[in-house]
């Protein structure tokens, strides 16, 4: 399949995936259901700990066939108020002596309106999060009002949400994880979701480039505002631990990094949150698992529950298993 370009093959396995008897199939080979991987976090139960990481269906057009492989969980988006058709490509890249992807998609997705269609014919028995963000072009002092609407919109078709501030490929958004605008975000959407029946779990997507005192603000914060949960982390603006040649790693150019390198980071960001917020707020981890030993590191450091991403695309199915 890396005979093509990453963002070829994505389209082809969205396809192939729709088939009704490939997904049988792939059902009957991946699908592991077993009562003790069942979790419950945040008064949600889940059927295990494995999740897909935002990014992969971003439009939630896969759901269904993605809960077949054996995923616990699916985090759609990053969603935006509007659609919008991302950068310029190519946006996606492979390393592949890394086991690594470099991606500048900038949240390509149709928009909520369209997504919530798609999610009216959703599974109920496969818990999903709504991946909420900002479109390019709003201001960051005007993006609370597009998290609201993508909050709002999403409410009753999502079982929780994630508040994405950490995206490298929104100009400016990541200076959202700064304490003022953080708690600002944080607390609106609170108050929004203290206004349903029932209340729905919120969690903050960080970045894994905070320094230390960064993420003991934003520890604070979360506790102060009551945040139910973070997902740590998202993709890298470093290139560290990289085997790929300098040139090859220059001529990409802008964009996060994901897979194997980002591992040890975020671990260690993990590591350090738990410490921070005690035993009880959930974290999902999720950063360069690319085998069962990745996972139980992410779980040993302090994981509730854990995401891929990158290592579903090197590894295949199989991983989930
Ligand atoms: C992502 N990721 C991501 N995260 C997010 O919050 N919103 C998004 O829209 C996207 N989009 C996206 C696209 C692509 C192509 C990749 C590779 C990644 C980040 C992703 O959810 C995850 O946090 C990181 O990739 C780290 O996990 P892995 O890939 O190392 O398992």
């Amino acid at each position: 399949l890396f005979l093509f370009s990453p963002q070829t093959i994505h389209h082809l396995i969205v396809l192939l995936l729709k088939i009704p008897f490939i997904s049988k199939v792939l059902k009957l080979i991946y699908n592991y259901q077993n009562p003790v991987l069942e979790r419950k976090v945040c008064g949600l139960t889940f059927r295990n700990p494995v999740g897909l990481a935002a990014g992969f269906d971003k439009n939630a057009e896969m759901i269904p066939q993605l809960a077949d492989l054996g995923f616990g969980f699916i985090e759609i988006g990053t969603t935006t108020p509007l659609g919008q058709p991302g950068n310029p490509k190519p946006r996606i890249f492979r390393l592949k002596s890394d086991e690594a992807l470099i991606n500048r998609m900038g949240f390509n997705n149709e928009g909520v309106d369209a997504t919530i269609q798609k999610l009216k014919k959703r599974p109920a028995d496969v818990m999903v999060a709504g991946n909420i963000g900002k479109n390019k072009l709003t201001p960051n002092e005007e993006a609370l009002k597009d998290y609201e609407i993508c909050f709002e919109k999403l409410y009753d078709l999502v079982d929780f949400f994630v508040v994405n501030v950490s995206s490298p490929n929104t100009p400016n958004l990541r200076d959202l994880q700064e304490s003022e605008p953080l708690m600002e975000l944080l607390n609106h959407l609170k108050k929004r979701s203290r206004q349903h029946v029932p209340e729905k779990p919120i969690f903050l997507k960080i970045a894994p480039d905070l320094n230390d005192q960064q993420l003991q603000e934003i520890a604070e914060i979360v506790q102060s505002v009551g945040v139910d949960g973070v997902v740590a982390t998202n993709t890298t603006i470093a290139r560290e631990n990289l085997t790929a040649p300098p040139e090859q790693i220059s001529q990409i150019g802008e964009g996060g990094l994901s897979g194997k390198p980002l591992r040890h980071r975020s671990t260690g960001i993990i590591n350090l949150l738990r410490r921070q917020l005690g035993r009880d707020l959930p974290i999902i981890g999720v950063g360069g698992i690319h085998s069962a030993e990745d996972a139980l590191e992410k779980l040993e450091a302090g994981a509730t529950m854990l995401e891929i991403y990158t290592g579903f695309i090197y590894e295949g199915p199989a991983l989930i298993k």
